[in-house]
């Protein structure tokens, strides 16, 4: 409800007008004198965020005035939404199309809020935009929220299971193909490592795959980390470790919301949707440091750490993705805290084989204001996940670098040269700021999908 297309209902909408602090002068002076003497009263002074209704003689709203953000456009309207009061708005600038889109996506980004088990009756704040404004902006608002609801909700209603259900009727709604290997089944079919990491919990894990798509199209692999609570395992956080865990799928999360873009967009490519979707909890049926896994690809891996459970649960999948010989292969994964300590909480690290492919998509990240930041694959640390006993351990010798010890180990279950980006993501916002509640959200989707439809379109 917080966009509704311009039509003859728009007439009554009330003209949002951005004025930087040296437009102001000018709008005063083409404003009437009652006008000038509210502006004078109220104190605006077109600072960032402010924003005051302009009445006409008759004292009704006749616009309402915002002073700009310094920069960007994505947050220009996120910024006053929370102070406009209940009403139709339509955005009165003279912005390009794709700056007017940035900001009409941030309207909706800042009307978002997880509502399962709390309303906040919070009134409508509509936006009138354009039709072809909205079919840039809807989708890719819908897909943030999908991102951001899926992350959201508990583990309880948001398990193994529950996870896989959202990923076939999400197939279902875009007539996509789907199936779900579960339990037993993920040994007979060979994903040992993603059954390992799940079995103790008691929601088994599974494997859910989605395709759709021309079969002559390029093949693009969509893999995202499906660890639906990550309580460490028998190596068992701490209590504040573990205590945003439910977010542990939201590379899931992500790769879905991008699979439903590209098909909602129908990007001329074959689309591969892989999620392990599992749980890593404590019980008798535990995988346990010190095991041995025998993954798909045949490599072995010694478990020095069951909290280093979503490279496992991506190694397989990851491999099983390259046996289909994709053109592109992208994986999603809330993967490491140490991606966290170097770039912070915003910032994605991105991991790719090919470096041009990592600048394209860095710049399609800047020029859509949803930033990423790339980190190196650097070969000589392979030394930190080497194991005495077996191919790999899958936890790194010492701390440092921790992003990229778990990036290269990734990298062995990656085909020597299928291209291959990996993103460590944090999939959550830890404050409150427009247009960022606090809580999941979609970081780096945006520019993966810019990216893709540059390159494919
Ligand atoms: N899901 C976590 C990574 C994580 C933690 C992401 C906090 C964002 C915030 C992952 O499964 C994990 O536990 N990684 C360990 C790896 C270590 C045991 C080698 C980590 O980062 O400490
Ligand atoms: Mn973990
Ligand atoms: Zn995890």
């Amino acid at each position: 409800m917080s966009y509704h297309v311009i039509n003859e209902h728009s007439a009554a909408a009330i003209p949002l007008v951005p004025l930087r602090k040296t437009d102001l002068e000018t709008w005063r002076a083409g404003a009437s004198g009652r006008q000038q003497r509210w502006l004078e009263a109220a104190g605006f002074e077109a600072r960032p965020g402010q924003c005051l209704a302009i009445p006409d003689d008759d004292g009704n709203v006749q616009s309402c005035v915002f002073g700009m953000q310094e920069e960007g456009w994505l947050f220009q309207l996120a910024a006053i939404y929370r102070n406009l009061p209940q009403g139709r708005y339509v955005l009165a600038s003279d912005w390009t199309s794709t700056q007017a889109c940035q900001a009409s996506l941030g309207w909706g980004l800042a009307a978002y809020r997880y509502e399962r088990f709390k309303k906040n009756g919070q009134y409508a704040r509509t936006l009138h935009i354009t039709a072809d404004v909205a079919a840039r902006v809807q989708p890719l608002c819908a897909a943030q929220c999908l991102v951001r609801d899926l992350v959201n909700t508990p583990t309880e209603y948001l398990g193994p299971a529950q996870l896989a259900d959202a990923v076939v009727a999400e197939a279902d709604r875009l007539q996509a193909q789907s199936r779900v290997i579960a339990g037993e089944e993920l040994l007979t079919a060979n994903f040992p490592a993603i059954h390992a990491v799940g079995r103790a919990s008691s929601s088994t894990p599974r494997l859910v795959e989605l395709t759709w798509g021309a079969e002559d199209a390029p093949l693009l692999a969509l893999v995202g980390k499906g660890v639906c609570f990550d309580s460490g395992g028998l190596d068992l956080k701490n209590a504040s470790g573990m205590a945003l865990m439910k977010k542990d799928m939201g590379g899931a999360a992500h790769a879905l919301a991008l699979a439903r873009l590209i098909v909602q967009h129908r990007l001329p490519v074959r689309v591969l949707l892989l999620i392990p979707a599992v749980e890593n909890a404590v019980s008798g049926n535990a995988y346990r440091p010190g095991d041995v896994i025998t993954t798909r690809k045949g490599l072995t891996v010694e478990i020095g750490n069951t909290d280093a459970e979503g490279r496992l649960v991506l190694a397989d999948a990851l491999a099983y993705a390259c046996e289909q010989k994709p053109q592109l292969v992208i994986d999603f994964a809330t993967l490491t805290g140490a991606a966290r300590v170097a770039l912070g909480a915003d910032l994605p690290a991105l991991f790719s084989n090919d470096t041009e492919m990592a600048a394209a998509l860095l710049r399609a990240g800047i020029d859509y204001e949803d930033p990423l930041w790339a980190m190196p694959l650097y070969q000589p640390y392979v030394e930190q996940i080497k194991s005495p006993i077996a191919d790999l351990n899958n936890s790194a010798k010492n701390s440092y670098g921790g992003c990229i010890t778990a990036a290269l180990f990734l990298e062995h279950f990656v085909t020597q040269g299928t291209p291959w980006m990996h993103i460590d993501t944090f999939a959550w916002n830890q404050t409150n700021r427009a247009g960022r509640p606090e809580g999941g959200e979609a970081l780096g989707l945006r520019a993966v999908f810019h990216y893709l439809e540059k390159r494919f379109s």
